[in-house]
């Protein structure tokens, strides 16, 4: 592929905002993002770069949009799709009433590539090009989950779920075949294209003290692979864990124990945690996916960001469908807005940009290849449309700065606002063509 330039209105993030850094932020009103083999070549003002470039180069004009580096998902179900928005819930019994038959499902190669297909198109058609995702507990639908993403060349990180109590038969493996099935999948998978592994057992109260460790074995036996499970999430959860748990301080302590803490480890929402449990997720440098949609939709309560930052943890943005009622990072940013008001604490849209794309990225552990538009990293990006609707054009009308513009959408958009996805330079979705493309 030769050398392609993108021509549009451009925002990234370099750093988290939040640190009160001028320099966090590239916005280009007219700018130049410049693409050669998948790759971001450069990225900058069309008057500064414009002349560098030989006359031949294919210009796309991208108008009344803005530009931003793709969504990164830190914490996704694909097999739960089917049963997004199901009524009357919580965290315990959501699971048993509609989760874990939803799951059961995937046992069946079929059922996985069909849902496969499905997830990445949605995931696509919302603007996200990167995920981490939870399959099933059986290998086939890890299998089926990276061939398509495999196919469609996008980055995704996803791992089989391990269960070895408290689930029903047909959702569960052992301590011996969690371990070698994992292992087996690692081999196959992880670092081949743009995808990695996540060692995943679902969470402490599906998991023994010897899967746990087994869990464990596998971080150490393959360093380089992801690991991701839920913490913290609803206080029936965590009473079940501390009587399944009797000697550990706390949550966090239970995969702590089993060294499933470190840098490649995100965990799902993190709600209900002591100020020990966050010193420690920081002096491991673990991560957390900050979940806003699921935790409003099955009532599990708000997420204290704040305590996130003073501790200095890595937070990514998380839709968790289906325990999230939506595929849009949009309508996700809109929730997390709503619940750090309830808190007395801003949720800017420059930092809500920033944890949906580089911080995500980094919470990923994945920045080298993805989250912004420096020179080298893979060209994943999007184009929001200005004029989803008559109400978001009205709204525009009366906004003057970019940050302005920039919050209506995410206070307004969803899938709508998503006119184009592009994955390593092509172009993977457009909304006009109602199809995705590649
Ligand atoms: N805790 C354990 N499993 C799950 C799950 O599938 N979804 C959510 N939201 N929480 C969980
Ligand atoms: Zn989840």
């Amino acid at each position: 592929m030769a050398l392609t330039a993108h021509q549009g209105e451009i925002l990234h993030c370099l750093e988290d905002p939040s640190l009160d850094n001028s320099d966090a932020w590239e916005y280009f009103e007219k700018g130049l993002l410049l693409i050669e083999d998948g790759y971001i070549v450069n990225c900058g003002a069309e008057d500064h770069l414009s002349g560098q470039l030989p006359q031949d180069v294919p210009v796309i004009k991208h108008e009344h949009a803005l530009i931003l580096p793709g969504f990164i998902d830190t914490h996704i179900h694909y097999p739960q799709t089917e049963v997004i928005a199901s009524y009357g819930t919580r965290l315990i019994e959501w699971l048993e009433q509609y989760t874990f038959p939803a799951e059961m499902a995937f046992a069946d190669p079929e059922k996985c590539r069909s849902m496969a297909e499905f997830f990445i198109r949605e995931l696509l058609r919302n603007g996200t090009t990167s995920a981490m995702v939870f399959a099933t507990v059986h290998p086939q639908s890890v299998d089926a989950f990276f061939e398509e993403a495999n196919r469609l060349n996008t980055r995704m990180v996803c791992g089989k779920v391990m269960m070895d109590r408290n689930a029903p038969e047909g959702l569960t493996d052992t301590v011996l075949s969690g371990y070698e099935r994992s292992r087996d999948l690692i081999k196959k998978w992880h670092g081949k294209g743009r995808l990695g592994y996540a060692v995943t057992p679902r969470f402490a109260i599906t998991s023994t003290a010897e899967q746990l460790a087994s869990a464990g074995r596998l971080l150490s036996e393959f360093p380089g692979v992801h690991f991701q499970t839920h913490l913290a999430e609803n206080p029936e959860e965590c009473d079940l864990v501390s009587e399944f748990f009797p000697n550990c301080q706390d949550y966090l302590d239970v995969y702590d124990r089993y060294s499933l803490l470190g840098r490649r480890s995100v965990f799902a929402h993190g709600i209900h945690l002591c100020d020990r449990e966050w010193q420690r997720l920081r002096e491991t440098d673990s991560s957390v996916a900050y979940c806003p949609a699921s935790n409003l939709f099955i009532g599990s309560g708000m997420f204290d960001l704040e305590k996130a930052d003073l501790h200095g943890v890595r937070v990514g943005m998380g839709t968790d469908v289906a325990g999230g009622d939506s595929f849009s990072m949009l309508r996700t940013i809109n929730q997390a807005y709503k619940v750090q008001q309830l808190q007395q604490y801003n949720l800017s849209p420059l930092r809500s940009v920033y944890m949906s794309t580089l911080g995500g990225a980094r919470a990923l552990d994945l920045d080298r290849y993805i989250g912004n538009f420096e020179t080298g990293k893979e060209a994943d990006f999007i184009v929001l449309d200005y004029a989803p609707t008559d109400l978001v054009r009205l709204r525009l009308q009366s906004t003057s700065s970019v940050m302005e513009r920039l919050f209506v959408l995410q206070m307004l958009g969803d899938d709508r606002a998503i006119r184009e996805t592009w994955v390593m330079g092509n172009k993977a979705y457009a909304k006009d063509a109602r199809q995705t493309v590649v």
